[in-house]
């Protein structure tokens, strides 16, 4: 077993951390923030992720997990550090990695010889590069083990990937750095560190391309009366589209989609390839934000000033409390802007940044409904599909449904008198 020093607690080194230490690995997790280590010490853990804290609190337990301030003295002694570090979104669209480039700088002096540095931050292509000159040191490889994690089964597909990738030009580096998933039932593919980075933005964009395709036939079914779900379904059927993430919905968002498109066009254009597919496929979700907000307004038979709306559903997508480029978020900027009073629930999420200030959040669906002339359905929370449909068409001022996430069942909301509107439904 090895020592993994994990930099950065966001949800990608938590949930690495976590799952190291679950293997058997003994794992120091750093952090900058001196009251998130103090939480994370005492077995709290402040994001919603499936599992995560019984992993934590199991590493607590067993002594295989700590947590400390500070990356320079927590270095020494380790067989691996993982740069966890953000990668946010730079203004022209690359993405930027100072932090990434710090943390490599201030760890450089305090690294045993032969300590392997991976990098699993999402990282563009030519970074394994720019982490080795920014540690200046000829006796540390720097390996590249990109995350495919999704926010809320991120403990789960740690643990059971559908692969491994490994890129590196030190061969028995990269064969070390897999070596940590023993015990993982995946294939492992050991590469180059570019064909590891840009199969990390590839497989985002080709997920997300995947989506603007669906919400995109979504449209054509509403012009041509056909209805998405069985048209995808016979799709699905074909092994090479298969059934998975095929769901129409508000357009797609989250801290990844959005950033990864960019940066791949970035990454691209910066090389002298235009890739105009993928700036469709940006274009596609954007006018999906409008299509659903033109969806309310029509529910609102054609005007959004001064009325009512209750929104059910923050977050980016079910099971976790994110909110960032959220399409429900996208959605109700063009609400408010069209001059619309907004009433939110959220089970995950109880505020808004500060831009947001006047959407009306609630303790609950009902009384985000109370007076609403429409209710739109902008996460898949499932626990929407119970709600007590008669007590809605009560406490609303018109029982008008739009169902961005195709999530209720429109037979029994029209037999109880509501309108339904869903995406590319007939
Ligand atoms: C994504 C990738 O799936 C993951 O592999 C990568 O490591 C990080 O980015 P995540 O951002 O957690 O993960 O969310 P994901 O579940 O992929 O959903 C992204 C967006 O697509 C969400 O807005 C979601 O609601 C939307 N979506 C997803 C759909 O609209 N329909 C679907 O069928 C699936």
């Amino acid at each position: 077993m090895s020592n993994v020093t994990v930099i950065g607690t966001g949800y990608v080194g938590l949930t690495t951390g976590a799952c190291f230490a679950h293997l058997g690995h003994q794992v120091i997790c750093v952090d900058i923030d001196e009251q998130k280590i103090a939480q994370l010490s005492s077995g709290h853990v402040p994001i919603h992720e499936d599992g995560l804290e019984s992993l934590v609190n199991e590493g607590l337990e067993t002594g295989r997990l700590r947590f400390v301030l500070g990356a320079s003295s927590s270095v020494a002694g380790a067989d691996f550090v993982y740069l966890c570090v953000p990668t946010p979104q730079a203004d022209d669209g690359s993405a930027d990695l100072s932090y990434i480039e710090a943390a490599a700088m201030e760890i450089s002096a305090h690294l045993d010889q032969g300590t392997i540095v991976v990098t699993k931050s999402t990282v563009p292509v030519g970074s394994t590069i720019l982490v080795e000159n920014a540690l200046k040191r000829d006796d540390i490889p720097v390996v590249s083990n990109p995350e495919f994690l999704r926010e809320g089964t991120a403990v789960s597909d740690f643990l059971h990937p559908d692969r491994v990738v490994v890129g590196s030009d030190d061969h028995n580096a990269a064969q070390l750095v897999a070596g940590l998933y023993l015990g993982v039932q995946a294939p492992i593919l050991i590469t180059d560190p570019a064909s590891a980075e840009t199969a990390k933005y590839a497989s985002n964009a080709f997920l997300a391309t995947k989506l603007s395709f669906v919400n995109a036939v979504a449209a054509v079914c509403e012009a041509v009366g056909a209805n998405v779900s069985d048209v995808l379904l016979a799709m699905g059927y074909d092994e090479r589209i298969g059934q998975t993430f095929l769901q129409p919905g508000p357009g797609w968002g989250g801290s990844c989609f959005p950033k990864d498109t960019k940066a791949l066009i970035k990454i691209a254009e910066d090389r002298g390839y235009d890739f105009s597919l993928l700036r469709g496929v940006i274009e596609v979700n954007e006018d999906q934000f409008d299509r659903v907000a033109d969806k309310i307004r029509n529910a609102a038979h054609g005007e959004l000033a001064g009325k009512r709306i209750a929104v059910l559903g923050l977050a980016f997508k079910a099971g976790t409390d994110d909110t960032r480029s959220s399409p429900a978020l996208e959605v109700l900027r063009r609400l408010l802007a069209a001059g619309a009073h907004v009433a939110a629930y959220d089970p995950a999420v109880s505020t808004l940044e500060d831009e947001l200030a006047d959407v009306e959040i609630c303790a609950d669906a009902y009384g985000a409904c109370e007076g609403a002339d429409v209710l739109a359905v902008l996460t898949e929370w499932p626990e929407f599909r119970s709600l007590n449909w008669t007590k809605v068409y009560d406490v609303m001022a018109h029982g008008a449904v739009v169902d961005a996430r195709n999530l209720l069942k429109p037979e029994v909301l029209k037999r109880l008198g509501f309108s339904y509107e869903g995406i590319g439904l007939r």
